[in-house]
Order: structure tokens, then sequence, then C-alpha cells
């Protein structure tokens, strides 16, 4: 199957995100690699995803798994080469799969060739104007320009020695770039060429929000007074209005090539109808909706999510994109099987379980047969929903976070930049298990670079592959049907439409397509006459309900 030259390909792609060092590792050395993803791709296309979104494979010292770039036209020599690149382009195409890169403009490693400049170059000079410098405060110069925090813990401000500091909202290898600069800007346009030359089909923008700032105050704001504005046109950081500007440059970028390139942004805002602007036709097309992430797993929550957001698509031209998992949460079928949050966990973390205490490394007691069945049920509500679906590796055979890694497993900064406050997010990137047995579980041929635990065994591609009920062929089976009934146009030309479901269910349909979720009905919910096309349940029993934290897909 080869690719076809549909302009409009992302609106409804099932999208599969590879953390390629944690993929498939082919030589040997621990960390996957870009011959891994090529060797896999036979794997790729019997799950029937439309496209991967590689996160980054680049040259970096790795002081945020690849999140600092040293060099955003070449691949990290540990994960390959460009050839191996275009191997992988290559063998992906030819499996009818498209490929989406992630771009990382908000800052660079500490590596890069322009960031040494700047360091050598000193104060003043066009190679500091570059990033964001800025000169320290205090007789000496010695203190930092404000007292704001990085995201990963500690100063957002890094000393130079020279009486400056330099920007990094993220780890201090990773200072933050400056887009108002020209250079700067005109790089990005070149790397967004040089990859879609070659054949690259689209890109994930990291960080989207942030990529022009507001420095002019003297003195800064403090970062209480940062924290109490809303993301936005007043906000020095977060969701500017010249932020479009970039955008809608880069769209026209996109648009030179045939098919057009795709784009969709990490667009972290609190607004989401400022959210939406990102998504629009003139700027990238999509961005993610994380709404899903924060909501319980409950009929209310999902509605509400599903109704604003396909609204706000319909309002600006875009598509929806559908989340529950990626490289930086916690993966679903933990966070679903985790107790609610109580009043007081509201007070440490916004969100409605308990994930927090993962993240603090409290393992808290998690009923994993629960978690599973709402990830499950979860999922094909949102392969049902119009728009596109974004998957993580391992959801489809239904991994959930390890909690337990050593400590001197850990890799993530915000682990050390939080001196372990925060554990970090390395349970959602342990190395997939491919094989029952062996030193990495199939992942390669040695010791994978972050250990795996025992109980991945059970969730090994192969053992899946051999059991017709376990996660791996339910999401095979969903991507299948889904991709069938989205090419009838019955389908395709209707609106979804919601229908009436049982207390703590949800239903709803898109012309002969019927999703029904039953959330929390412990009763369960009696089926129609008509033979489900699809339960994410294992077992429907004979009388045909459908039980708590289970969806069903109906064909009229
Ligand atoms: C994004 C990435 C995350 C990374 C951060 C800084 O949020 O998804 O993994 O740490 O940006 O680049
Ligand atoms: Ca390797």
């Amino acid at each position: 199957m080869a690719l076809d030259r549909n302009p409009d390909w992302w609106r409804d792609a099932a999208v599969y995100q590879i953390y390629p060092r944690s993929f498939a590792d082919a030589n040997g050395d621990g960390i996957g690699d870009l011959a891994g993803v090529t060797d896999r791709v036979p794997y790729l296309a019997k799950l029937g995803i439309d496209a991967v979104w590689l996160s980054p494979f680049y040259p970096s010292a790795l002081a945020d798994g690849g999140y600092d770039v040293d060099d955003y036209c070449d691949v990290d020599p540990r994960i390959g080469t460009l050839a191996d690149f275009d191997r992988m382009v290559a063998a992906l195409h030819q499996a009818g799969i498209r490929v989406i890169i992630d771009i990382v403009p908000n800052h660079s490693g500490s590596g890069h060739r322009w960031f040494k400049e700047a360091l050598a170059a000193g104060p003043g000079s066009p190679a500091r104007a570059r990033y964001i410098f800025r000169d320290g405060l205090g007789p000496d110069r010695s203190q930092a320009p404000s007292d704001w925090r990085g995201m990963f813990g500690g100063s957002a401000w890094e000393p130079v020695g020279d009486g400056q500091f330099y920007l990094h909202l993220f780890d201090p290898a990773q200072p933050d770039w400056n887009l108002d600069n020209p250079e700067v800007r005109a790089e990005f346009v070149r790397v967004l060429r040089f990859w879609s030359d070659k054949g690259v089909d689209g890109f994930r923008v990291d960080v989207a929000q942030s990529l022009t700032k507001d420095l002019s105050g003297d003195p800064l704001p403090s970062a209480a007074e940062v924290e109490a504005t809303p993301a936005g046109p007043g906000h020095p950081l977060y969701d500017r209005d010249e932020v479009h500007d970039i955008y809608k440059e880069w769209r026209r970028v996109f648009n030179s090539y045939d098919p057009p390139r795709a784009g969709v942004g990490e667009v972290w805002v609190d607004d989401p109808a400022r959210r939406a602007i990102y998504a629009g036709p003139e700027e990238l097309g999509q961005a993610f909706n994380f709404d899903l992430l924060l909501a319980g797993f409950g009929a209310a929550d999902f509605r509400r999510v599903i109704e604003r957001d396909l609204d706000l698509a319909a309002a600006t031209g875009s598509s929806s994109t559908w989340v529950l998992s990626n490289h930086d949460v916690i993966r679903h079928a933990s966070r679903y099987g985790l107790p609610a949050a109580t009043a007081a966990d509201q007070q440490e973390r916004t969100t409605q379980g308990r994930e927090w205490l993962i993240r603090r490394g409290r393992s808290p007691q998690e009923d994993t047969a629960l978690g599973l069945a709402r990830a499950r049920a979860a999922t094909l509500a949102i392969m049902a929903l119009p728009g596109s679906v974004y998957l993580y590796q391992g959801e489809e055979l239904g991994l959930r976070e390890v909690t337990d890694l050593p400590d001197a497993a850990r890799q993530d900064p915000a682990f050390f930049r939080s001196e372990g406050y925060e554990v970090g997010r390395d349970g959602a990137r342990v190395p997939l298990p491919w094989a029952a047995g062996g030193p990495s579980l199939g992942f390669g041929p040695a010791a994978p670079h972050l250990p795996q635990p025992d109980w991945y065994k059970g969730y090994a591609v192969a053992v899946e592959d051999a059991d017709p009920d376990s996660t791996l062929n339910l999401y095979r089976r969903a991507l299948s049907v889904r991709r069938q009934l989205l090419a009838r146009a019955d389908v395709r030309e209707s609106e979804l439409v919601w229908l009436d479901a049982p207390e703590g269910a949800m239903q709803f349909r898109r012309g002969p397509w019927r999703c029904l979720v039953n959330f929390t009905n412990r009763e369960g919910v009696a089926l129609p006459g008509e033979r489900p096309v699809l339960v994410s349940a294992k077992d429907l029993g004979d009388n045909r309900v459908l039980g708590e934290a289970a969806t069903a897909w109906l064909l009229d």
C-alpha cells in the first residue's frame, strides 16, 4: 500500500508516537534506534496506524530525553544516521504509514554550536542575541534576573560567569531561543525545509505556546506575578499573540509542499478557545487536546470535553486530536486504576485521580484490572470520535506506568532538579517488551537503558499476539474497523449526534456507527438487538449487558 496524495490525511489519522530510545534496539547497545523502527514496520502496519510521530532522535546530551537538541538536521549517532532515517522513512511510506517528527523550537541543547558561540562571544554580542541573556542583579551581578523557576525545578536562569545569565524554562541544558531574532527564525524555516525535503509528512511542535516572550519588564515581574497572570497577551512567557506570526510563516512553508506538510502543536494553555487558534488552517492545523488527560473517567467529564473540542474544531476549521497517553504523562492504564482524588489531593494537583502519588514516588495501590478495563474503554471511545487519535507506544499492549524504577536508573531531569521530590517521567518510557524472555524482553540483544519490571513479560507483543482477547488484538481490530468505517461516505459525512444513555453511560452516533460507553453504571447497560462490531471488555456474557468500564461499537 503506497501513500495517497490526500492533503487532509491528518484530519482523522491514527498516529502512533514512537519514543525512539525505548522502541526497539537493533544494534544491541541498549538504546532504541532508527534501524529498530525500520525492523518493526511490519508490526506497525499490522497494528493499522496511519502515521508515526517520532520523539526527538537528534544529536543531544540527553539532559531531557533528546528534547535538548544539539543539531536539528542530524541523527544522534547512538540512534543512527541520516541514511538510517531515509531507510526508515522509505520503509514506512512503503507500508502506507506517514512520518511526523518532533521539532523543538523553544530551546536548543547547550551543545548547539550557536549556544557555544554565544558563550564564547560575550555580553552584547550578536551571538548572545540568538538566546535570552540578561545581566545579573546586585552590585556584582551575581543574582538571577528574576526568581522564576524552571519547569523541572530550580532557577530558570543560569549564570555564565561574566555577570550574565541565560533563560531556560526547562533544564539548564536547554537554553531558550530568542525567536524574535531573524537569524533564529530563518534557521527554523531551514530546518522545516530540510526535513520536508526528505519526505517527512508533518511536524509536532514542542512547547508551542512559548516561542515568543516579553522580557521588557525592568525589573522583570516576580514568579508570583507571572503565576497570577493568565496565559495570553499579558503573560510574559505563555500564549502571547505574536507567537501566531511564527506559525503563519511555517504554514506557508508547509503549503509549499505537495501534499502540504501537517502540523500539530503541543499547546498547554488554560483556555481551549485560545488553543484552537494554533490549530487553525492558517497555522498548524492541529493542537493537542490534553483535556482528557486531566478529566476523570466519567460520562459527564468526557462529554463536556468532547463537545467543547468538537465545537472549537468546527469553528476554526481544524480537526480534533484525542490523547490519553504520551511520554510526559502517566500511562492511562495506571491513571484510571488509581483511587479518585480527595480534596486534599486537589491542592497538590488539579487532576481528578491520585496520579501525583506516582510522580512523588509513593507507589499508590493500583486496581490494575479496573485501570486496564477503563483504558480499553476510553481508547475505543476516542477512536470513534471525529478527528485524529494519538496513541503512545506500549498503550496498545495495555502497559501501565513502571512505578518502582531504582533511583540510580532514572534519567528524567525532573528527578534531578527536584532532588528526588518528583520521580519524573521515566516510568512511561521503559523499553517495550516484544518477547517473554531474553535480556531485554526482545527490545534488543542487550540489557535496556531503563530496566523492565518482571510483569512486563505478560504484556509482551509475542504473548499478546497469540491471545485473541489481548489489548494488542483489540487495538488491531479497532483500528481496522475504524479505517473501514471512515472510508464510508455515510460515516464521513455525518456529524456526531448525542443519543440518550443511562446514568453513568454516554452514547453517540456518526451515521450508522454508534458508540456506547458504560463508565460507571454498575447494573450494566443492555445492548440493543444487533451484535456489536466491537467491545472493549473481554466478556459480554449471554445476556449482552455491557458491564462497567466498557465500550461497544454498534453498526445500525
Ligand atoms: C515538551 C516535551 C517534554 C519536554 C519538554 C521540554 O513538553 O513533551 O518531554 O521535556 O517539552 O522540551
Ligand atoms: Ca541501539
